[in-house]
């Protein structure tokens, strides 16, 4: 019997791979009592769950969130000229991919919840992969989820209130920001059918609204019956489409930058790898089907907002996709896109918060953080229910978002640490910090992730990989994101210095956390397995 690859974290499921067998459990796989007592012999890995499609509407419900409403009008403005615009959003997309098909290898060799955490620990020792994960548990997943947090609080606030209604206190918007977050983390601290379930319908919507606008792009631009005139006759003007083309490099790079933005999100499903039930097949599928759907979606819609607005919309306006209603649709158009991107980051809110619990959690597991975060919180669906009689719909939509068993699992503490630290960036967040800061430091981290796919090619050749991509990918993407760090370190040497002063912070922590558990001191038993991982790498 070959054991179940996601056990490698821990003995207890090494020793009980089947989901229902072990303490706790009869010999049927019902629970016995007491049900909430399974402490230690439960973890996320042994309940596997996710397939396919859960894999595919984490990634794109990521991934299509802020980014392709309101990042336009700063790729545009600094490439200078539409068809430079367009070149930039197909770059930045094929940068993506390339990062996402190594992270495709490097999730299939290295099968284990955690993302690069896991990938580092294994390739460059522990301490990389808890320097990453220092970074982020407190402020790449809480950042990044309160920019998004933010633009939904404000686009929903707009929506609401109505387009034009600017001159609202950032404190609503927060506020809104704050009940969004709140709204995502129950959803997911309640089980993880519901977190991956409203991940699948987000996802359509979110098609549903990029496909409109490219249709409703399409349409005006064909018929010419655009409201605005001038601005059809401005584009077609346009007989060279690469006039005015900004010929500075680092104007091209903060075009990147704000490019990569709208296409981030596409290591979200390696953070879930363990699990999936079967990585190996489905994660490389799940990244090769959903970013070249994104590219293409991204391209239509930006070609749409290019032949509908005039270039002077496009590069001021940072709320790209309502000046498209307002042009296509007059007032309502305005407001129906106002709740389209809201609900947009809404879902990429609500991916993110998936992952980023999970992260929390397997940090908690390591002991990195204390152990508590990395306990599951249970609770039985069908049996221990509160309430004495429920409808039969409540019933069903009790089993609707149960596993097989009739379970929940979640790693809701987890998920209330990053709820409180993504609130704080929320509160005193601001914008402009936290996406540089964020750009620097993510891509430090694939970088270094990608050199580790190359690293490990040649230190265990022999290393079981379901998934094995053109060794060209990661080169590229190594190439380019150096790039793009070294743009970053020159244009902004403080920022780039403030993100390594913070990676360096986590070296001390490193001591404490890890250094005294590996010395024998520490909790045994509780961190990662070394032992039990290398001989299952050797194999
Ligand atoms: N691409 C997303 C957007 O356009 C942002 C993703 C943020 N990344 C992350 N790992 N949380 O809004």
């Amino acid at each position: 019997r070959s054991y179940s690859v996601s056990s490698a974290f821990d003995f207890n499921s090494a020793l009980f791979p089947l989901s229902a067998s072990g303490p706790g459990y009869t010999a049927l796989g019902t629970p016995s009592t007491p049900t909430f007592d399974l402490g230690g012999q439960q973890s996320l890995e042994r309940n596997k769950s996710l397939t396919f499609l859960n894999g595919l509407s984490l990634v794109i419900g990521l991934i299509i969130g802020s980014g392709i409403f309101s990042s336009p009008a700063s790729v545009n403005s600094n490439a200078g000229s539409p068809g430079a615009a367009l070149v930039i959003w197909a770059i930045c997309g094929l940068l993506a991919w390339t990062g996402a098909a190594s992270f495709a290898e490097l999730g299939g060799a290295i099968p284990l919840n955690g993302g690069a955490q896991v990938y580092l620990s294994k390739i460059f020792g522990e301490w990389a992969g808890f320097l990453f994960t220092w970074c982020a548990v407190t402020v790449l997943k809480p950042g990044s989820a309160a920019i998004i947090a933010i633009i939904f609080g404000e686009y929903m606030v707009r929506a609401v209130i109505g387009a034009e209604a600017l001159e609202v206190s950032p404190w609503i918007n927060k506020g809104v920001a704050v009940l969004g977050l709140l709204g995502v983390t129950g959803i997911n601290s309640v089980s993880t059918r519901l977190g991956t379930r409203s991940a699948d319908i987000f996802m359509f919507l979110k098609f549903v609204g990029l496909l409109a606008i490219t249709i409703l792009g399409i349409v005006v631009a064909a018929t010419g019956f655009a409201v605005n005139k001038q601005a059809l006759s401005d584009t077609w003007r346009h007989t060279n489409w690469f006039e005015g083309t900004s010929i500075s490099s680092s104007k091209w790079a903060v075009a990147l930058y704000a490019g990569l933005w709208a296409y981030d999100g596409w290591d979200n499903t390696n953070y879930v790898v363990g699990e999936m039930i079967n990585p190996g097949r489905d994660l490389p599928r799940t990244i090769h089907t959903s970013l070249p759907l994104v590219i293409l979606a991204y391209l239509l819609a930006n070609l749409s907002y290019i032949f509908v607005l005039p270039a002077t919309v496009i590069n001021a306006s940072n709320t790209v996709a309502v000046a498209f209603g307002q042009v296509v649709l007059g007032r309502v158009g305005s407001l129906i896109l106002a709740l389209v991107v809201s609900g947009s980051c809404f879902g990429a809110l609500n991916a993110t918060t998936f992952t980023a619990g999970r992260l929390v959690y397997s940090a908690g597991k390591e002991g990195y953080i204390p152990s508590i975060f990395g306990t599951i919180g249970l609770s039985h669906g069908n049996q221990r229910v509160r309430l004495p009689r429920r409808s039969a719909r409540a019933k069903r939509f009790t089993r609707w978002i149960a596993d097989e068993q009739g379970f929940f699992y979640t790693p809701m503490y987890a998920m209330g640490l990053n709820f409180a630290l993504t609130t704080i960036y929320i509160i005193i967040g601001d914008f402009t910090t936290l996406t540089t800061f964020y750009g620097v430091a993510s891509y430090l981290f694939y970088f270094a992730s990608v050199v580790g796919l190359i690293v490990l090619r040649v230190k265990e050749p022999e290393l079981e990989r379901p998934y094995k991509c053109w060794i060209v990918t990661p080169i590229i993407f190594c190439c380019v994101s150096l790039f793009l760090l070294s743009r970053a370190i020159f244009a902004k040497p403080l920022q780039a210095l403030i993100v390594l002063a913070f990676i360096v912070a986590g070296v001390p922590l490193y001591w404490w956390r890890v250094g005294s558990r590996n010395s024998g001191r520490g909790r045994k038993g509780e961190g990662f397995d070394w032992k039990f991982w290398k001989r299952w790498g050797r194999r």
